[in-house]
Order: C-alpha cells, then sequence, then structure tokens
C-alpha cells in the first residue's frame, strides 16, 4: 500500500477504523505532518476507507512492528479491547498508546500490552466536525515533546480538558459525552412538542430549536462575566410566560432528574469498565 509521506513524518496507527478513530484522522489525513495508518478488520469499511481517504493506508490487521517513536491510537470498543490488545501485544515495541476507549483504566491495557506509556482520552462525538472535547490524561512518563504531539491531534477536533488525574476521564463521560445524548433528548422533546401541540412544521420545528441552542450558547459565551442564572433571569419576568415553564420544571425536580440521569450513566460506565476488564 503506498504512501506520500515523506519519512520524517509521524506515524499514526488506529486500531478500529470506526466513527471515533475516524472523527480523529479525518482532517489529520491531509496534514504531510502525519502518515495515517488504520486496521479495521471489516472488508467494506475498508473499502469505504480507501475511496473517502486516499492518503490513509489501511490494513486487515497489524502485522508488522510498530517502532517506539510510532503512536498506537486504540479506537476499538471496549468489549473488543482485551482480544484485540493480546494479539497485537508483540508488535508495538513500547511506542506511545494513546486509548480512546470508554471506561478501560490505563493498568487494565498496561496488562494486556505490557507498556508503560499508555495515555487516556475520552473525545465525544462533535470531533467530526471540530467541535468536540477531548479529556486527556497524561501519566507522568509521558514526555513534553509527546504531549505536543497528542494536543496537536486533539486540537484539530475541538477543546482540549485536561484531566489532573485518571478517574477524571470516567467522571467526563456524563458531563461531555453521554452529555451529547441528553441535549439531543431535550430538543426531541421540543421539537415533538412544536410539532404535535403547537402545529409547526417538524423542519421548520427542527430548525427553531437548533437556532434557540445556537443562541442561547451564542449568549453565554459573548457574555462571560454574567452567570447562566442571571441570563435566565433576565428571560423570566415575574408572573410571566417564561416563569411558568420553568416553575412547572421546578415543580417536577428537573435539576434533580438531570443529576440523576448524570450520575447512573457514570455508574453504569463503572459496571462496563468491571465487565471488560
Ligand atoms: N462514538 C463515540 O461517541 C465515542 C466517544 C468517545 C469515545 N468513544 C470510544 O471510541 C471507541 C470506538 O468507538 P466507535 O464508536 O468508533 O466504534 P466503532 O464504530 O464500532 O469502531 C470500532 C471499529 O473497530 C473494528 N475492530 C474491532 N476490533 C478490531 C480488531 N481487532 N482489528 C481491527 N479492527 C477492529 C470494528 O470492526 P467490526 O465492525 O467488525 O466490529 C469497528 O469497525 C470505543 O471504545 C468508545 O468507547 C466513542
Amino acid at each position: 500500500m503506498e504512501n506520500n509521506h515523506s519519512p520524517s513524518c509521524q506515524k499514526i496507527v488506529f486500531l478500529g477504523g470506526g466513527n471515533m478513530a475516524e472523527a480523529i484522522f479525518a482532517k489529520l489525513s491531509t496534514n504531510d505532518k502525519f502518515k495515517i495508518e488504520v486496521i479495521q478488520r471489516n472488508p467494506d469499511k475498508r473499502a469505504r476507507l480507501k475511496e473517502l481517504y486516499p492518503n490513509i493506508s489501511v490494513y486487515p490487521s497489524l502485522d508488522y512492528p510498530l517502532a517506539a517513536e510510532d503512536i498506537l491510537v486504540l479506537a476499538i470498543k471496549p468489549q473488543q479491547a482485551k482480544d484485540a490488545c493480546l494479539a497485537i501485544k508483540d508488535k508495538i515495541d513500547n511506542c506511545l498508546i494513546v486509548s480512546v476507549m470508554a471506561g478501560l483504566a490505563i493498568n487494565n491495557l498496561n496488562s494486556w500490552l505490557t507498556n508503560a506509556r499508555i495515555i487516556r482520552t475520552m473525545p465525544n462525538t462533535p470531533s467530526a466536525i471540530q467541535k468536540g472535547v477531548t479529556a486527556i490524561y497524561y501519566p507522568q512518563s509521558i514526555t513534553a515533546h509527546e504531549k505536543a504531539t497528542i494536543d496537536y491531534i486533539f486540537n484539530n477536533i475541538g477543546l482540549i480538558y485536561y484531566a489532573k488525574e485518571e478517574v477524571e476521564v470516567d467522571k467526563i463521560l456524563p458531563v461531555t459525552s453521554s452529555a451529547i445524548a441528553f441535549v439531543y433528548y431535550f430538543m426531541e422533546g421540543m421539537i415533538d412538542n412544536a410539532v404535535n401541540k403547537f402545529g409547526f412544521d417538524p423542519i421548520d420545528a427542527r430548525n427553531l430549536v437548533c437556532q434557540v441552542l445556537e443562541g442561547s450558547v451564542g449568549l453565554v459565551k459573548a457574555n462571560p462575566e454574567i452567570t447562566i442564572n442571571e441570563l435566565r433571569a433576565r428571560v423570566t419576568s415575574k408572573k410571566g410566560t417564561t416563569e411558568q415553564g420553568i416553575l412547572t420544571f421546578e415543580r417536577n425536580n428537573f435539576q434533580q432528574i438531570i443529576g440523576e440521569a448524570m450520575q447512573n450513566s457514570f455508574n453504569r460506565g463503572l459496571e462496563l469498565a468491571k465487565e471488560f476488564s
């Protein structure tokens, strides 16, 4: 398989070429500083990747050795991790490893790979449009030069949150990862009711709700000195229409429901981590 990059390029190998891997390498694949290789076992998915990303090399399995200066990104499902790691264990020569997998601790990965240089990350789906946020935990063994390379990769797909301890990578799941679905759930409720209760056309309702979200976030970002509580108060006149809606949320303990949803999501992450480790 050919590639057009100079030998001085940073090689990044993705084990698993699914949604998250693609979100990370899509933009990088057009950057001459990187040589992207993707290990994808599914032939149809391999064919699609080759067609969409002519600059990357795609292989069915990792049958070749990686050098210490290469980067290996583990982008398979947590339940696929143990078998996949054990299968490549002898090919990786202490290269830098970046896991994007939810739940699996460095200790687990280390026991399957016997590699001391493992970085944990937790990106989210808006990374596919460079609007993501990635939590990154760097163990002490990672050098400043390596950190700069990994920061560069994840800065390409959005913001970085530097986790101070590994557990923050797990704690961020309900805050930035599952949270995407939580926001969609709220949007679905708004759109369905705009259509079914108030008779709006579904496409108009979708566009209106999207604009409301963009506008709300835009105002928060444009006014960093004003609390969100104050911004809400400014739209909520006493005895006005908005107040009736907010009181309905309060009567039904909406904040508490959000808290429970986040806690249950986090707890499920811990259960799954136990199951797959
Ligand atoms: N998607 C998200 O929102 C998100 C967010 C943050 C983190 N993550 C993490 O990212 C990881 C990947 O998620 P994803 O959504 O990208 O999953 P995905 O779309 O299923 O991608 C994984 C791909 O890896 C392939 N694969 C599995 N084992 C392999 C092996 N041994 N060799 C080669 N290819 C292999 C799978 O092939 P098959 O189809 O044959 O199984 C699949 O195409 C997960 O660990 C997840 O926790 C995902």
